[in-house]
Protein backbone atom coordinates (compact mmCIF):
# COMPACT_ATOMS: atom_id res chain seq x y z
CA UNK A 1 0.00 0.00 0.00
CA UNK A 2 1.16 3.46 -0.69
CA UNK A 3 1.32 6.35 1.74
CA UNK A 4 1.75 10.00 1.70
CA UNK A 5 4.41 11.85 3.74
CA UNK A 6 4.27 15.43 4.69
CA UNK A 7 7.27 17.41 5.54
CA UNK A 8 6.89 17.94 9.68
CA UNK A 9 6.54 21.16 11.41
CA UNK A 10 9.08 19.89 14.05
CA UNK A 11 10.37 16.46 15.16
CA UNK A 12 10.26 16.56 19.03
CA UNK A 13 10.20 13.67 21.29
CA UNK A 14 11.25 10.54 22.47
CA UNK A 15 11.58 6.97 21.03
CA UNK A 16 11.89 3.79 22.39
CA UNK A 17 13.13 1.36 19.22
CA UNK A 18 12.13 -2.28 17.80
CA UNK A 19 15.12 -4.40 19.40
CA UNK A 20 18.01 -4.96 17.47
CA UNK A 21 17.57 -7.29 14.69
CA UNK A 22 20.23 -8.91 14.25
CA UNK A 23 20.38 -9.66 18.14
CA UNK A 24 16.95 -10.72 18.19
CA UNK A 25 17.76 -13.29 15.66
CA UNK A 26 20.82 -15.06 17.03
CA UNK A 27 18.35 -15.30 20.12
CA UNK A 28 16.00 -17.00 18.59
CA UNK A 29 18.67 -19.33 16.51
CA UNK A 30 20.48 -20.15 19.95
CA UNK A 31 17.54 -20.56 22.17
CA UNK A 32 16.91 -23.56 19.56
CA UNK A 33 20.50 -24.75 19.65
CA UNK A 34 20.19 -25.02 23.24
CA UNK A 35 18.82 -27.57 26.02
CA UNK A 36 15.70 -25.94 28.09
CA UNK A 37 13.69 -22.84 28.02
CA UNK A 38 14.64 -19.36 27.02
CA UNK A 39 12.16 -16.17 27.21
CA UNK A 40 13.18 -13.43 25.04
CA UNK A 41 12.35 -9.52 25.96
CA UNK A 42 12.04 -6.92 23.51
CA UNK A 43 12.38 -9.10 19.91
CA UNK A 44 12.23 -7.03 17.04
CA UNK A 45 8.71 -7.55 15.76
CA UNK A 46 9.70 -7.01 12.14
CA UNK A 47 9.08 -10.11 9.59
CA UNK A 48 12.83 -10.48 9.62
CA UNK A 49 12.66 -11.96 12.96
CA UNK A 50 9.45 -13.71 12.61
CA UNK A 51 10.58 -15.81 9.85
CA UNK A 52 13.06 -16.30 12.40
CA UNK A 53 11.00 -17.63 14.97
CA UNK A 54 8.90 -19.75 12.20
CA UNK A 55 12.49 -21.65 11.15
CA UNK A 56 13.10 -22.82 14.39
CA UNK A 57 9.85 -23.39 15.40
CA UNK A 58 9.30 -25.78 12.04
CA UNK A 59 12.55 -27.51 13.27
CA UNK A 60 11.10 -28.93 16.16
CA UNK A 61 11.77 -25.87 18.76
CA UNK A 62 8.58 -25.06 20.78
CA UNK A 63 8.14 -21.32 19.85
CA UNK A 64 5.47 -19.56 21.76
CA UNK A 65 4.89 -15.73 21.33
CA UNK A 66 4.15 -14.38 25.17
CA UNK A 67 1.47 -10.95 25.25
CA UNK A 68 3.97 -8.31 25.49
CA UNK A 69 4.34 -6.53 29.04
CA UNK A 70 3.18 -2.60 30.09
CA UNK A 71 6.74 -1.72 29.98
CA UNK A 72 7.94 -3.87 26.76
CA UNK A 73 8.88 -1.13 23.97
CA UNK A 74 6.45 -0.47 20.85
CA UNK A 75 7.46 -2.78 17.67
CA UNK A 76 8.77 -5.80 20.04
CA UNK A 77 7.73 -9.19 20.56
CA UNK A 78 8.39 -11.53 23.52
CA UNK A 79 8.94 -15.16 22.72
CA UNK A 80 9.23 -18.44 24.91
CA UNK A 81 11.30 -20.92 23.32
CA UNK A 82 11.38 -24.61 24.72
CA UNK A 83 14.23 -26.31 22.52
CA UNK A 84 15.55 -30.64 23.15
CA UNK A 85 18.67 -28.84 21.76
CA UNK A 86 20.25 -29.20 18.44
CA UNK A 87 20.17 -32.95 18.17
CA UNK A 88 16.29 -33.22 19.51
CA UNK A 89 15.50 -31.02 16.29
CA UNK A 90 14.42 -32.60 12.96
CA UNK A 91 15.21 -31.90 9.05
CA UNK A 92 12.47 -30.18 7.04
CA UNK A 93 12.65 -30.53 3.28
CA UNK A 94 8.94 -30.38 2.33
CA UNK A 95 5.93 -28.51 1.78
CA UNK A 96 8.40 -25.61 0.38
CA UNK A 97 10.99 -26.40 3.15
CA UNK A 98 12.07 -23.81 5.82
CA UNK A 99 10.37 -19.88 4.91
CA UNK A 100 12.61 -17.55 5.45
CA UNK A 101 10.64 -14.98 4.36
CA UNK A 102 13.02 -11.58 3.04
CA UNK A 103 15.52 -12.33 5.73
CA UNK A 104 19.08 -13.10 4.23
CA UNK A 105 19.98 -13.56 8.04
CA UNK A 106 17.33 -16.46 8.69
CA UNK A 107 18.78 -18.01 5.52
CA UNK A 108 22.79 -17.06 6.29
CA UNK A 109 22.51 -18.18 9.80
CA UNK A 110 19.79 -20.43 9.03
CA UNK A 111 22.08 -22.38 6.72
CA UNK A 112 24.56 -22.97 9.49
CA UNK A 113 21.98 -24.39 12.23
CA UNK A 114 20.31 -26.82 9.78
CA UNK A 115 24.30 -27.84 8.34
CA UNK A 116 24.49 -29.41 11.89
CA UNK A 117 20.97 -31.43 12.18
CA UNK A 118 21.36 -34.55 10.59
CA UNK A 119 19.03 -35.04 7.30
CA UNK A 120 18.25 -33.16 4.15
CA UNK A 121 17.07 -29.39 4.56
CA UNK A 122 15.20 -27.12 2.03
CA UNK A 123 15.72 -23.09 2.61
CA UNK A 124 13.64 -20.80 0.63
CA UNK A 125 12.15 -17.16 0.65
CA UNK A 126 10.91 -14.66 -1.24
CA UNK A 127 11.54 -13.19 -4.76
CA UNK A 128 13.67 -10.32 -3.51
CA UNK A 129 15.78 -13.42 -1.36
CA UNK A 130 16.16 -15.80 -3.99
CA UNK A 131 18.23 -13.58 -5.77
CA UNK A 132 20.82 -12.95 -3.46
CA UNK A 133 23.68 -14.78 -3.37
CA UNK A 134 24.07 -17.61 -1.30
CA UNK A 135 27.31 -19.04 -2.43
CA UNK A 136 29.60 -17.10 0.21
CA UNK A 137 27.59 -19.86 2.98
CA UNK A 138 27.60 -22.67 0.29
CA UNK A 139 31.18 -22.72 -0.23
CA UNK A 140 32.51 -22.89 3.87
CA UNK A 141 29.73 -25.67 4.53
CA UNK A 142 30.71 -27.23 1.94
CA UNK A 143 34.34 -26.82 3.14
CA UNK A 144 33.23 -28.23 6.29
CA UNK A 145 32.08 -31.64 4.25
CA UNK A 146 27.84 -30.99 3.84
CA UNK A 147 26.47 -31.33 0.94
CA UNK A 148 24.95 -28.08 0.04
CA UNK A 149 23.92 -26.82 -3.39
CA UNK A 150 21.45 -23.55 -4.58
CA UNK A 151 19.40 -22.82 -7.85
CA UNK A 152 21.71 -21.99 -10.80
CA UNK A 153 23.69 -19.40 -9.02
CA UNK A 154 24.15 -20.83 -5.73
CA UNK A 155 20.95 -18.75 -4.84
CA UNK A 156 17.91 -19.96 -2.86
CA UNK A 157 15.97 -22.48 -2.62
CA UNK A 158 19.26 -23.89 -0.96
CA UNK A 159 19.43 -27.86 -0.21
CA UNK A 160 21.53 -29.03 2.65
CA UNK A 161 22.19 -32.52 3.86
CA UNK A 162 22.97 -31.61 7.45
CA UNK A 163 25.34 -34.15 9.64
CA UNK A 164 29.28 -34.80 9.63
CA UNK A 165 30.95 -31.37 10.02
CA UNK A 166 34.68 -31.00 10.57
CA UNK A 167 36.01 -27.83 11.53
CA UNK A 168 37.56 -24.94 8.80
CA UNK A 169 39.92 -22.41 8.88
CA UNK A 170 38.04 -19.35 6.50
CA UNK A 171 38.38 -16.14 5.28
CA UNK A 172 35.47 -14.55 3.31
CA UNK A 173 35.83 -12.45 0.06
CA UNK A 174 33.60 -10.20 1.43
CA UNK A 175 32.92 -8.83 5.43
CA UNK A 176 30.29 -10.18 6.25
CA UNK A 177 28.59 -10.88 10.00
CA UNK A 178 26.08 -13.31 8.14
CA UNK A 179 28.37 -15.74 7.10
CA UNK A 180 30.74 -15.42 10.06
CA UNK A 181 27.64 -16.33 12.14
CA UNK A 182 26.52 -19.51 9.57
CA UNK A 183 30.10 -20.72 10.05
CA UNK A 184 30.28 -20.58 13.69
CA UNK A 185 27.23 -21.94 14.19
CA UNK A 186 28.01 -24.85 11.76
CA UNK A 187 31.32 -25.06 13.67
CA UNK A 188 29.91 -25.48 16.92
CA UNK A 189 28.47 -29.48 15.66
CA UNK A 190 31.65 -30.06 14.00
CA UNK A 191 34.50 -31.71 14.45
CA UNK A 192 38.31 -30.13 15.85
CA UNK A 193 38.27 -25.97 15.40
CA UNK A 194 36.86 -23.64 13.42
CA UNK A 195 38.66 -20.42 12.77
CA UNK A 196 37.09 -17.45 10.70
CA UNK A 197 39.30 -14.47 9.53
CA UNK A 198 37.78 -11.45 8.67
CA UNK A 199 39.48 -8.52 6.92
CA UNK A 200 37.84 -5.82 9.10
CA UNK A 201 35.75 -7.09 12.28
CA UNK A 202 32.18 -7.38 11.29
CA UNK A 203 29.27 -6.79 13.87
CA UNK A 204 30.22 -9.29 16.67
CA UNK A 205 26.74 -10.45 18.15
CA UNK A 206 27.29 -13.79 17.10
CA UNK A 207 30.79 -13.77 18.74
CA UNK A 208 29.16 -12.48 22.18
CA UNK A 209 26.31 -14.07 22.66
CA UNK A 210 27.96 -17.64 21.80
CA UNK A 211 30.35 -16.93 24.78
CA UNK A 212 27.32 -15.45 26.84
CA UNK A 213 26.46 -19.33 26.45
CA UNK A 214 29.22 -21.17 26.96
CA UNK A 215 30.86 -21.86 23.99
CA UNK A 216 34.36 -22.01 23.56
CA UNK A 217 35.31 -18.96 21.71
CA UNK A 218 38.13 -16.56 21.21
CA UNK A 219 37.99 -12.94 19.17
CA UNK A 220 40.93 -11.18 18.62
CA UNK A 221 40.86 -7.83 16.84
CA UNK A 222 43.72 -7.06 14.93
CA UNK A 223 45.88 -3.59 14.44
CA UNK A 224 44.84 -3.41 11.02
CA UNK A 225 40.86 -3.46 11.61
CA UNK A 226 40.46 -7.52 11.15
CA UNK A 227 39.52 -9.97 13.41
CA UNK A 228 40.47 -13.74 14.21
CA UNK A 229 37.69 -15.77 15.77
CA UNK A 230 38.21 -19.07 16.82
CA UNK A 231 35.98 -21.64 17.72
CA UNK A 232 35.97 -25.03 19.75
CA UNK A 233 32.68 -27.18 18.80
CA UNK A 234 30.51 -27.92 21.90
CA UNK A 235 26.98 -27.13 23.37
CA UNK A 236 25.20 -24.39 24.02
CA UNK A 237 23.27 -23.80 27.58
CA UNK A 238 20.21 -21.73 27.50
CA UNK A 239 19.81 -18.26 28.61
CA UNK A 240 16.77 -18.07 30.97
CA UNK A 241 16.16 -14.15 30.18
CA UNK A 242 17.54 -12.56 26.97
CA UNK A 243 17.06 -8.60 26.72
CA UNK A 244 17.11 -7.44 23.31
CA UNK A 245 18.93 -3.30 22.92
CA UNK A 246 17.34 -0.74 20.57
CA UNK A 247 18.19 -1.48 17.18
CA UNK A 248 20.97 0.89 16.03
CA UNK A 249 20.22 0.73 12.53
CA UNK A 250 16.79 1.85 12.77
CA UNK A 251 17.44 4.84 15.26
CA UNK A 252 20.23 5.92 12.03
CA UNK A 253 16.75 7.41 10.45
CA UNK A 254 16.34 9.68 13.24
CA UNK A 255 19.47 10.58 13.96
CA UNK A 256 19.46 11.71 10.24
CA UNK A 257 15.72 13.50 10.45
CA UNK A 258 16.87 15.27 13.16
CA UNK A 259 20.02 16.70 12.11
CA UNK A 260 18.54 17.41 8.76
CA UNK A 261 15.45 19.03 10.06
CA UNK A 262 15.58 22.73 11.43
CA UNK A 263 13.31 22.28 14.53
CA UNK A 264 14.25 19.37 15.65
CA UNK A 265 15.13 17.01 19.43
CA UNK A 266 14.82 13.43 19.82
CA UNK A 267 15.64 10.96 22.44
CA UNK A 268 16.13 7.65 21.68
CA UNK A 269 16.33 5.19 24.40
CA UNK A 270 17.96 2.09 25.43
CA UNK A 271 20.07 1.83 21.88
CA UNK A 272 22.86 -0.88 21.43
CA UNK A 273 26.00 1.24 21.06
CA UNK A 274 28.16 -1.87 20.13
CA UNK A 275 31.72 -0.78 19.09
CA UNK A 276 30.83 -3.01 15.76
CA UNK A 277 27.52 -1.07 15.18
CA UNK A 278 27.46 2.57 16.42
CA UNK A 279 30.02 3.43 13.27
CA UNK A 280 26.68 5.85 11.95
CA UNK A 281 26.32 7.72 14.85
CA UNK A 282 30.54 8.92 14.55
CA UNK A 283 29.85 8.96 10.58
CA UNK A 284 27.21 11.55 11.23
CA UNK A 285 29.45 13.45 13.82
CA UNK A 286 31.92 13.75 11.45
CA UNK A 287 29.70 15.67 9.30
CA UNK A 288 29.02 17.62 11.92
CA UNK A 289 25.89 16.04 13.72
CA UNK A 290 25.08 17.07 17.63
CA UNK A 291 24.12 13.85 19.32
CA UNK A 292 24.50 13.20 22.60
CA UNK A 293 25.57 9.27 24.58
CA UNK A 294 24.12 8.68 28.07
CA UNK A 295 25.49 5.29 28.95
CA UNK A 296 23.12 2.79 30.28
CA UNK A 297 23.60 0.30 32.69
CA UNK A 298 23.84 -2.85 31.44
CA UNK A 299 20.26 -4.71 30.53
CA UNK A 300 21.35 -7.92 30.72
CA UNK A 301 21.81 -7.98 26.88
CA UNK A 302 25.53 -8.25 27.12
CA UNK A 303 26.22 -5.17 24.95
CA UNK A 304 26.76 -1.64 25.71
CA UNK A 305 23.57 0.65 25.29
CA UNK A 306 22.70 4.15 25.82
CA UNK A 307 20.33 6.49 25.23
CA UNK A 308 21.16 9.16 22.33
CA UNK A 309 19.81 12.45 21.81
CA UNK A 310 19.51 14.33 18.45
CA UNK A 311 18.95 17.82 17.25
CA UNK A 312 19.32 19.70 14.45
CA UNK A 313 22.64 20.80 12.90
CA UNK A 314 24.59 21.57 10.08
CA UNK A 315 26.11 19.07 8.30
CA UNK A 316 29.17 18.93 5.88
CA UNK A 317 29.84 16.69 3.73
CA UNK A 318 32.64 13.75 4.41
CA UNK A 319 34.83 11.06 2.67
CA UNK A 320 33.38 7.64 3.63
CA UNK A 321 35.55 4.75 2.91
CA UNK A 322 35.25 1.31 2.21
CA UNK A 323 35.90 0.26 5.71
CA UNK A 324 33.56 2.57 6.90
CA UNK A 325 31.05 1.14 4.55
CA UNK A 326 31.70 -2.49 6.02
CA UNK A 327 31.08 -1.09 9.42
CA UNK A 328 27.39 0.39 8.42
CA UNK A 329 26.36 -1.33 5.39
CA UNK A 330 22.82 -1.05 6.74
CA UNK A 331 23.27 2.65 7.78
CA UNK A 332 24.31 3.70 3.74
CA UNK A 333 20.80 4.43 2.70
CA UNK A 334 19.86 7.11 5.23
CA UNK A 335 23.66 8.26 5.51
CA UNK A 336 23.07 9.58 1.71
CA UNK A 337 19.83 11.33 2.47
CA UNK A 338 22.32 13.23 5.09
CA UNK A 339 24.87 13.48 2.73
CA UNK A 340 22.37 14.98 -0.45
CA UNK A 341 21.52 17.48 1.89
CA UNK A 342 24.91 18.39 3.45
CA UNK A 343 26.97 21.53 2.89
CA UNK A 344 29.78 20.36 0.41
CA UNK A 345 30.89 16.73 -1.51
CA UNK A 346 30.63 13.41 0.18
CA UNK A 347 31.98 10.31 -1.46
CA UNK A 348 30.78 7.00 -0.44
CA UNK A 349 33.53 4.44 -1.68
CA UNK A 350 33.50 0.82 -1.95
CA UNK A 351 29.93 0.63 -1.81
CA UNK A 352 29.29 -2.63 -4.17
CA UNK A 353 28.00 -4.94 -1.37
CA UNK A 354 25.18 -2.66 -0.99
CA UNK A 355 24.26 -4.40 -4.41
CA UNK A 356 23.51 -7.71 -2.38
CA UNK A 357 20.69 -6.48 -0.09
CA UNK A 358 17.20 -6.65 -0.08
CA UNK A 359 17.57 -4.54 -3.19
CA UNK A 360 20.06 -3.23 -5.21
CA UNK A 361 20.81 -0.27 -2.84
CA UNK A 362 23.17 1.46 -4.98
CA UNK A 363 20.68 1.48 -8.32
CA UNK A 364 17.63 2.03 -5.39
CA UNK A 365 19.34 5.03 -3.24
CA UNK A 366 20.38 6.83 -6.38
CA UNK A 367 17.15 6.82 -8.41
CA UNK A 368 15.08 7.48 -5.65
CA UNK A 369 16.89 10.37 -4.52
CA UNK A 370 17.24 11.87 -7.73
CA UNK A 371 13.36 11.64 -7.74
CA UNK A 372 13.18 13.71 -4.87
CA UNK A 373 14.86 16.57 -6.39
CA UNK A 374 18.61 15.68 -5.37
CA UNK A 375 22.01 15.08 -6.65
CA UNK A 376 23.50 11.55 -6.31
CA UNK A 377 26.22 10.04 -8.93
CA UNK A 378 26.92 6.38 -9.15
CA UNK A 379 30.79 5.67 -10.32
CA UNK A 380 30.99 1.67 -10.13
CA UNK A 381 30.67 0.90 -6.56
CA UNK A 382 30.63 4.25 -5.48
CA UNK A 383 28.44 7.34 -4.75
CA UNK A 384 28.61 10.97 -4.44
CA UNK A 385 26.68 13.81 -3.69
CA UNK A 386 27.94 17.59 -4.31
CA UNK A 387 25.69 18.38 -1.22
CA UNK A 388 23.50 21.50 -0.52
CA UNK A 389 20.06 19.49 -1.90
CA UNK A 390 16.43 19.75 0.07
CA UNK A 391 13.94 17.16 -1.27
CA UNK A 392 11.18 18.50 -2.79
CA UNK A 393 8.80 15.66 -2.85
CA UNK A 394 7.63 12.82 -5.35
CA UNK A 395 7.52 9.19 -5.87
CA UNK A 396 10.79 7.51 -5.36
CA UNK A 397 10.66 3.53 -5.73
CA UNK A 398 11.40 1.92 -2.77
CA UNK A 399 11.75 -1.55 -4.54
CA UNK A 400 9.80 -3.68 -1.52
CA UNK A 401 13.03 -2.37 0.74
CA UNK A 402 12.22 -1.53 4.00
CA UNK A 403 15.50 0.35 4.21
CA UNK A 404 14.67 2.48 1.40
CA UNK A 405 10.92 3.31 2.38
CA UNK A 406 11.61 4.57 5.41
CA UNK A 407 14.74 6.68 4.00
CA UNK A 408 12.59 8.59 1.84
CA UNK A 409 10.21 8.51 4.35
CA UNK A 410 12.16 10.75 6.41
CA UNK A 411 13.48 12.84 2.80
CA UNK A 412 9.52 13.84 2.68
CA UNK A 413 9.49 14.66 6.84
CA UNK A 414 12.62 17.26 6.34
CA UNK A 415 11.62 18.05 3.00
CA UNK A 416 9.68 20.78 1.67
CA UNK A 417 6.65 19.49 0.05
CA UNK A 418 4.93 15.02 0.37
CA UNK A 419 6.61 11.97 -0.86
CA UNK A 420 4.77 8.92 -2.21
CA UNK A 421 6.13 6.27 -0.63
CA UNK A 422 4.76 3.14 -2.53
CA UNK A 423 5.47 0.64 -0.39
CA UNK A 424 4.82 1.10 3.29
CA UNK A 425 4.21 -1.72 4.53
CA UNK A 426 7.96 -2.98 3.53
CA UNK A 427 9.17 -0.89 6.75
CA UNK A 428 7.61 -3.74 8.83
CA UNK A 429 10.39 -5.87 7.88
CA UNK A 430 12.57 -4.18 10.53
CA UNK A 431 10.73 -1.57 11.89
CA UNK A 432 6.64 -2.14 11.96
CA UNK A 433 5.95 0.71 13.86
CA UNK A 434 8.17 3.14 11.95
CA UNK A 435 4.97 5.07 10.86
CA UNK A 436 3.48 5.98 14.17
CA UNK A 437 6.32 7.13 15.46
CA UNK A 438 7.10 9.59 12.68
CA UNK A 439 3.32 10.95 13.00
CA UNK A 440 4.20 11.15 16.67
CA UNK A 441 7.67 12.88 16.52
CA UNK A 442 6.01 15.16 13.56
CA UNK A 443 3.18 15.75 15.73
CA UNK A 444 0.69 14.15 13.85
CA UNK A 445 0.95 16.00 10.55
CA UNK A 446 3.44 13.10 8.92
C1 LIG B 1 23.49 -8.86 9.53
C2 LIG B 1 24.62 -8.57 8.85
C3 LIG B 1 24.68 -7.66 7.71
C4 LIG B 1 23.45 -6.78 7.61
C5 LIG B 1 22.19 -7.52 7.86
C6 LIG B 1 22.21 -8.22 9.21
C7 LIG B 1 23.56 -9.82 10.64
O1 LIG B 1 24.81 -8.41 6.51
O2 LIG B 1 23.39 -6.13 6.36
O3 LIG B 1 21.10 -6.61 7.84
O4 LIG B 1 22.64 -9.88 11.47
O5 LIG B 1 24.55 -10.56 10.71
P1 LIG B 1 26.28 -8.86 6.01
O6 LIG B 1 27.00 -9.26 7.20
O7 LIG B 1 26.08 -9.99 5.06
O8 LIG B 1 26.83 -7.62 5.34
Amino acid sequence: MSRTVRPAARLRGELRLPGDKSISHRALLFAAIAVGETLIIGAGDGHDVRSTAGVIGALGAEVERLPAAPDDAPGTARWRVRSPGRDGLRAVAGGGGLDCGNSGTTMRLGAGLVAGITGTHRLDGDASLRRRPMGRVLEPLRAMGVAASGGGRDTAPLEITGGGLKGISWSPATPSAQVKGCVLIAGLAATGETIYTEPIATRDHSERMLVARGAALTREVRADGGAVVTLRPGALRAIPTVHVPGDPSSATFWLVAASLHPDADLTIRGVSLNPTRRHAIDLLRRMGANIDETPRADDGSGEPIGDLRVRSAALHGAAISPADVALAIDEIPALSLAAACATGETTIRGAGELRAKESDRIAGIADGLTALGLVAHVNGDDLSFPGGGRPVGGAPEARGDHRLAMTFAIAAAVGAAPVEIDDEGSAAVSYPTFFADLERVAGGVA
